[in-house]
């Protein structure tokens, strides 16, 4: 049976379009038996959305601000995940918090990345909170989803210098560069069925 990948945006989608581009060009149909099924946004403004479409890629968005609660939001969302049957759901620049519940349900299966080198910074603002720390390094972490927000197990990191002079706008150009490597070699890894080195 395929292996459906759904992946979650909120805006740009940069990593979501490395990892329908990597699925393309390193085969994940006959290598894993796997295909990006479908990219859900909570904003219908993502501009993430054309680039699946364009892909022929079937999209939905689910807007959090239709519902009165994160329960309710996340209940419409793993229905809208759940009708493509997904082996794996992929976070990629999704900026909700998810309910406990949610993430149980997807126990297992569920990536998310962020931009900072975990357990450093977890939450917003990585790249100022990394400079103003006067970190020389800094980076990004793929790790699986669990209920502690931006914990769980890692499955890659990329490092960065962080350079004099940098800005957080600066550092996160150089940071999501490197994302677009490890986030689909993370999912390669998964698919694979092996732990990362
Ligand atoms: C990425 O840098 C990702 O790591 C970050 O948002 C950006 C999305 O960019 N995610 C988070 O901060 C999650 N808390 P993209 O939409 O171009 O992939």
């Amino acid at each position: 049976m395929t292996k459906n990948i759904v992946i979650l945006i909120s805006g740009g989608g940069s990593n979501m379009a490395a990892i329908v581009n990597a699925a393309a060009s390193n085969d994940w149909a006959q290598r894993f038996g796997a295909r990006v099924a479908a990219v859900i946004s909570n904003k219908e403004e993502a501009q993430g959305l054309a680039f699946a479409r364009e892909r022929g890629i079937a999209t939905a968005v689910v807007k959090h601000r239709d519902f009165a609660s994160r329960e309710d939001f996340d209940a419409a969302l793993a229905a809208a995940i759940d009708s493509h049957r997904p082996a794996l759901v992929v976070l990629a620049g999704f900026m909700r918090i998810l309910t406990p519940g949610f993430v149980a349900h997807y126990a297992g299966r569920l990536l998310n990345i962020h931009p900072s080198l975990l357990p450093h910074f977890p939450g917003l603002n990585t790249h100022q909170r990394a400079i103003d720390a006067g970190h020389s390094v800094a980076g990004a972490t793929v790790h699986e989803v669990t209920a502690e927000l931006d914990h769980g197990p890692i499955l890659a990191r990329a490092e960065v210098p962080l350079l004099p002079g940098d800005t957080a706008q600066s550092l996160a150009a150089r940071v999501l560069a490197q994302e677009h490597v490890i986030y689909p070699q993370a999912i390669e890894t998964f698919l694979a069925g092996r732990k990362a080195d």
